[in-house]
């Protein structure tokens, strides 16, 4: 690997071989989030657990400061609304802005199994191709079209996607959790980082997951609304960090969390 691509690629991955991407992108397609409405101000209190930061363009150049620490993992993906067919893919940034907003990586959302499957794998394609000359690696984003929004995604259906993945180029794969985890990572060579999905009830059933898909070989995990719409997000984050980067236990990683949740309930 050419010392560009390994210097992004251990920016991405600490020492230990672990990540929390903290993606803050969902304007992208979702319009006005809740809680995203100024992101600098939503993800000041977390940036400190998390090792980077999964953004579009546009918020990066109007929220963020260019002193930000965390290494950035560009959107690059887009062009469909809630109101269309989200599937319906392009890639809308160039390699020139990619290399000018110094972006550690960049992530392309993939749906296999919907109607624009052959298009958004020829995106992610397309992606590599551009972005390898430069060192930049890509992380395949696993996206569920309307069809698979609704029904719990199926290891059989996550590792094919995976696997074609990093068949194609892909330097890291965020996929959804799902039983049997294992079944996932183990198909697939490239580093395998679990995506949030809906909001959890407790921040117990977030670390649940994330242990469990840990436990079964992903190297991390790229959490948004479970992170920064909880009620205390900065309590949820160091929660995750020890589950990630310090071996903790769910009970370990759920004792932190209330710990720093009461004793910010007691400032109050
Ligand atoms: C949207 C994305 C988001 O980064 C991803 O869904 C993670 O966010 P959340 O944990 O809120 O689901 O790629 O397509």
């Amino acid at each position: 690997m050419d010392w560009g691509k390994a210097n992004r690629m251990s920016k991405l991955f600490r020492k230990d071989g672990h990540c929390f991407y903290l993606p803050i992108d969902h304007g992208y397609f979702l319009g006005p989030t809740s809680m995203l409405e100024k992101p600098a101000k939503t993800i000041a209190p977390i940036t400190q657990y998390c090792d980077a930061l999964f953004v579009t363009r546009g918020v990066l150049r109007s929220a963020i400061d260019p002193s930000y620490p965390l290494p950035i993992i560009l959107r690059v993906s887009g062009g469909s609304s809630i109101l269309g067919d989200l599937t319906d893919e392009e890639v809308l940034t160039s390699i020139d802005e990619v290399i000018r907003l110094n972006a550690a990586a960049v992530g392309v959302s993939i749906f296999i199994g919907s109607e624009h499957e052959r298009q958004t794998m020829s995106n992610l394609a397309k992606l590599v191709n551009l972005c390898e000359p430069y060192g930049i690696p890509v992380m395949a984003v696993t996206a569920l079209g309307k069809e698979l929004k609704d029904k719990k995604p199926e290891a059989r259906y996550l590792a094919l996607a995976a696997r074609m993945f990093a068949e194609v180029g892909a330097a890291v794969v965020k996929t959804y959790w799902c039983e049997n985890f294992e079944k996932v990572t183990e198909g697939c060579p490239v580093p395998v980082v679990i995506a949030g999905g809906p909001k959890c009830d407790t921040t117990r059933e977030v670390l649940e997951f994330v242990h469990d898909g840990m436990q079964r070989g992903a190297k991390g995990i790229n959490l948004g609304r479970n992170v920064w719409q909880a009620p205390n997000p900065p309590a949820v984050a160091r929660a995750l960090k020890a589950v990630i980067h310090e071996k903790a236990s769910v009970d370990e990683a759920n004792a932190l969390f209330e710990k720093m949740d009461a004793a910010a309930k007691a400032k109050k």
